[in-house]
């Protein structure tokens, strides 16, 4: 006699693993020993502890973090000499961006993702996040010096509008190489505010074809996402 089929009450579960969750909020001092290592190991220790502390101090300085909240394994395979991991348990800080308001002008100071996820549409995420921020401030444009052979960086720039402006010969004291500076125009103007939020559903898709999950906010940084 055949015996019927019983259905497994526990199946092994093939779907595909939930996406991770990320939340975009100010540096505060509590994350401050894991942003100096993603600092370090992204731009080489640009900026002190002391310079961290200023503008987490300033009312003129938006210095924001993307993190994920659980410990996760590398994106893809260790590189040959991996740079330590930026986390503490539970807790990992993927990228690190500021923009200083001075007068008219938003100018941004950092833009890092840590080496393991990169490629992922982080960057671009975050950058997203960086000028709406400026447009609610009220700032006219936004502006950035990048090496001149970033050519990974100065793609993600211009495909958000930035145009390059000039050159500030030997800029970077290490090895005297010039940077390109970069604008991004009319910041205030309907054409721009409505190609920023025509991007945010792509870098949304972006992000969850990555496996991640649309980020949350901060309080602080959710006012900025508003239409003023
Ligand atoms: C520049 C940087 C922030 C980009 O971060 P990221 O999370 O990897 O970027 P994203 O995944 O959001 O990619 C956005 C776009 O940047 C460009 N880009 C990013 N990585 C690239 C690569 N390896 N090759 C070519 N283009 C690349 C592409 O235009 C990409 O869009 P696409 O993937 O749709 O083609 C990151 O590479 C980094 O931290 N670099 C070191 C620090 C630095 O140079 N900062 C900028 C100083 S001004």
């Amino acid at each position: 006699m055949a015996i019927p089929a019983v259905p497994n009450p526990n199946p092994i579960s093939e779907a595909a693993p939930s996406p991770r969750a990320l939340s975009l909020q100010p540096l505060t001092e509590a994350d401050l020993p894991l942003a100096l290592a993603l600092d370090r190991n992204c731009l080489g220790g640009l900026w002190s502890e002391a310079g961290y502390r200023r503008e987490i101090e300033s009312d003129r300085s938006e210095l924001w973090i993307l993190t994920t909240g659980e410990p996760v394994p590398p994106a893809r395979p260790p590189l040959q000499n991996p740079p330590p991991e930026p986390s503490q348990p539970g807790r990992t800080i993927l990228a690190l961006g500021c923009l200083w308001a001075i007068l008219d002008e938003a100018h941004i100071t950092l833009l890092a993702v840590s080496p393991q996820w990169r490629r992922q549409g982080l960057g671009q995420y975050l950058l997203w996040a960086l000028l709406q921020a400026a447009y609610h401030r009220q700032l006219a444009w936004a502006a950035l010096e990048v090496r001149v052979s970033n050519a990974i960086a100065i793609d993600l720039y211009r495909s958000f509008g930035f145009q390059a402006i000039g050159q500030r010969c030997k800029y970077y004291q290490d090895n005297q190489e010039d940077a390109a500076i970069l604008w991004l125009k009319q910041l205030q103007s309907e054409a721009v505010y409505q190609s920023l939020q025509a991007k945010a559903p792509l870098l949304h898709r972006r992000l969850h074809q990555s496996g991640w999950q649309t980020p949350t906010p901060s309080a602080s940084v959710k006012q900025y996402f508003q239409k003023s």
